[in-house]
């Protein structure tokens, strides 16, 4: 092909693009991305006479007809439309007429594996849904409430054709409420957005060195001496299952042990590996040593009564018992457990936590639970019913996925974590390519040993505010690869869904959006907060742990308010900046010169907003010194691009102020998330 030729088939292409992005009405933004699926030119419009009937419904209380009404409810809340009927097989409306008909076949025993498939259609005269279970016509009502778009005036349903099941069976939120306890109403809000995306494992971290978060009726002491009052009541915790239930969503509780115990040997020091110390709550981050002590039979009663207590509260089979970072500290250093070992021929640490563990599944099998573990477990003589968890990768020496391989070559059915520690607070593209099947040559029965994976939110540096901004939207893509068919990874797709699927994840109660508000204005102290709020677009908190580096500079009591608090891993400016500076660099294109200076005035001019609000704002000091450098960055860019050219000693003042880092004792702990595009800016513009 010439290269003329080529030219202009990019720019037919890119004018193609172009309309469809105009026409965002008319574009799908569904996430997670059906299996198949075809839209059609109608729409279904939402008036007052919406009204739903469920085939073969006799009870007002199953979980499709509860389901309906949420619905009902978003439904109406999105659209403001006055429904006269607010509630499914409502007196007065023959199924015949009904707007919404739903089928479905069974009402599923909520376990792993079941049925979850659906199908749906919307036309302009009707919308049906069929599913074998309830799960899968929930999953319809999932789907067909993010199919609300505005219209002509109006709100309608996307006219379409959908047929949908999950590619994973396993697809996980795991929530840590020991770091920072997460109240009932937090949890129970994050479950109505799994639902929104398909999610079906809450995997609920009840117990670590910073909490022990159950009411315990035989051991009372580990909620009395070791959750400073944060622990959810025997009736919440069954409240909570129940919840997850009516949204076909599993619960699976995890009490960490034998490591990360410090709470619970705050309550029983004499299960400790460290005689006569004393252990107390842990208030710092990090890997701790308390450790149970695996050759003391009053640790294994111990765990027998509190398993005993605590499993029937779970309805699922499965039962996490923790099992990672136990670097044996207190073992190696104590003489009665190094006896023991050579006693019983345990020839390491890796053999007497095996040891362990397998005690540990013959207690949870009396209680009908199946032992599943972090990665750590998987020792040679661990049995093949235990299900590991891979969650270990770079930063712990390890290649992404190795063990995940390892357990299915080994015989382990196995979900995967690594990759999806949203914790890291890295840019959701870096968790959506992530695949939990390997790039490795599998067998049909290897494979099929992968469940699936769960997205972790470890709470070192969360709190109930800022939770639900740390872990949506990014996991609603991440939902999406649990869910949808491998090959969907188009980023730019990911990105333009993720901002719908985020106003509907609001919608649902998610309070990510507001939260951010609410922090602003704590730090502004109630005043104007858009010079705050413009730079909480281009900055992003520190990744990668590197806030809170060594563990000990924010405590579990620490202010979580703070500017790094109301930024968030995807700054909003970023793409749209960044997809300018590549414009203008890569394809010359001129005519994104003003939407760049845009931006550098709008930067430029934070800082001296900020300083009149200053003086009634404490906490906006702490700022001003990043906003300062931002502004310097700012507008020495919007003069090299006027300018269309930067000196060399621009060039290298720029460098310098890019390279700057804030002083640490600020705990400013954000980043200038358009770094590396402002830098290209100036390189190139530097070679004109
Ligand atoms: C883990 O992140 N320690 C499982």
């Amino acid at each position: 092909m010439s290269n003329k030729l080529f030219l202009i088939l990019l720019l037919v292409m890119g004018s193609v693009r172009l309309q469809a992005q105009e026409n965002t009405s008319h574009q799908i933004h569904l996430m997670p991305w059906p299996q198949e699926m075809k839209t059609n030119d109608s729409n279904f419009s939402i008036t007052e006479d919406f009204s739903v009937f469920i085939h073969g419904e006799q009870d007002k209380y199953t979980r499709i007809s509860k389901a309906a009404v949420r619905f009902i409810r978003y439904m109406t809340d999105k659209s403001g439309v006055f429904v006269t009927q607010g509630f499914p097989n409502a007196k007065g409306v023959a199924a015949s007429s009904a707007s919404l008909h739903i089928y479905v076949d069974t009402e599923a025993n909520i376990m792993m594996g079941i049925d979850e498939s659906y199908t749906l259609t919307v036309t302009d005269t009707g919308m049906e849904i069929h599913a074998t279970t309830d799960v899968g016509a929930m999953h319809g009502l999932s789907t067909l409430l993010q199919l609300i778009k505005a219209d002509k005036g109006g709100y309608v349903f996307t006219g379409i054709e959908i047929k949908d099941e999950p590619r994973f069976v396993w697809r996980g939120l795991m929530m840590d409420v020991a770091r920072h306890f997460m109240p009932i109403d937090v949890v129970k809000r994050n479950i109505d957005a799994m639902a929104l995306v398909k999610l079906n494992v809450f995997h609920w971290h009840l117990s670590d060195d910073q909490g022990f978060r159950v009411e315990t009726k035989t051991l009372p002491e580990l909620y009395k001496k070791a959750s400073d009052g944060l622990y959810y009541t025997q009736a919440e915790i069954k409240d909570i299952v129940k919840y997850a239930d009516d949204r076909g969503i599993r619960v699976v509780p995890e009490f960490d042990v034998p490591g990360h115990g410090s709470a619970f040997l705050t309550a029983f020091p004499e299960l400790g590996s460290k005689k006569g110390m004393t252990y107390s709550v842990e208030r710092n981050s990090g890997i701790f040593d308390p450790t149970l002590d695996p050759t003391n039979e009053k640790t294994y009663e111990f765990l027998d009564t509190l398993f005993k207590e605590v499993a029937p509260l779970f309805t699922d089979v499965y039962f996490h018992i923790g099992g990672d970072e136990n670097e044996g500290k207190h073992w190696h250093e104590n003489p009665e457990i190094q006896q023991f070992m050579k006693e019983n021929k345990l020839k390491d640490n890796h053999e007497l936590q095996t040891y362990f563990n397998i005690r540990l599944e013959k207690i949870l099998a009396k209680y009908g639970k199946s032992l599943m573990g972090w990665e750590e477990i998987m020792t040679p003589n661990m049995p093949k019913s235990a299900l590991i968890h891979s969650w270990r990768g770079v930063n712990e020496g390890m290649q992404p996925g190795e063990s995940l391989i390892k357990a299915v070559k080994n015989g382990y059915q196995t979900i995967l974590s690594n990759g999806y520690y949203i914790d890291l607070l890295l840019s959701v593209e870096d968790h959506y390519l992530v695949d939990p099947m390997p790039d490795v040559t599998l067998t049909d029965k290897e494979a099929k040993r992968i469940l699936g994976g769960e997205a972790t939110m470890w709470a070192e540096l969360v709190t109930p505010l800022t939770v639900d901004s740390r872990i949506w939207p990014r996991t609603a893509a991440i939902a999406e690869r649990f869910w949808s068919a491998q090959e969907v990874r188009d980023i730019d797709h990911m990105y333009e869904r993720l901002n719908t699927v985020s106003q509907f994840l609001e919608l649902v109660g998610i309070q990510h959006l507001k939260s951010q508000e609410y922090l602003l204005r704590n730090i502004s102290n109630y005043q104007d907060t858009h010079g705050l709020r413009q730079l909480t677009t281009i900055s992003e908190p520190f990744k990668i742990y590197s806030r809170n580096a060594g563990g000990t500079q924010y405590k579990t009591y620490s202010p979580f308010t703070l500017f790094a608090d109301a930024c968030i891993a995807d700054a909003k400016a970023v793409r749209s900046f960044r997809k300018l500076v590549d414009a203008y660099v890569d394809q010359s294109d001129q005519t994104v010169k003003e939407d760049l200076m845009r931006y550098f005035k709008a930067w430029g001019a934070i800082a001296d907003q900020l300083k009149t609000i200053e003086p009634h704002a404490p906490l906006v000091s702490r700022v001003i010194p990043y906003a300062e450098r931002v502004g310097e960055i700012a507008v020495i860019s919007e003069k090299a691009i006027e300018n269309k050219r930067i000196s060399e000693e621009e060039l290298q003042r720029l460098k310098a102020l890019l390279e700057q880092k804030e002083d640490p004792e600020v705990n400013l702990d954000v980043e200038l998330a358009v770094t590396k595009d402002i830098m290209k800016l100036a390189e190139y513009l530097a070679k004109n």
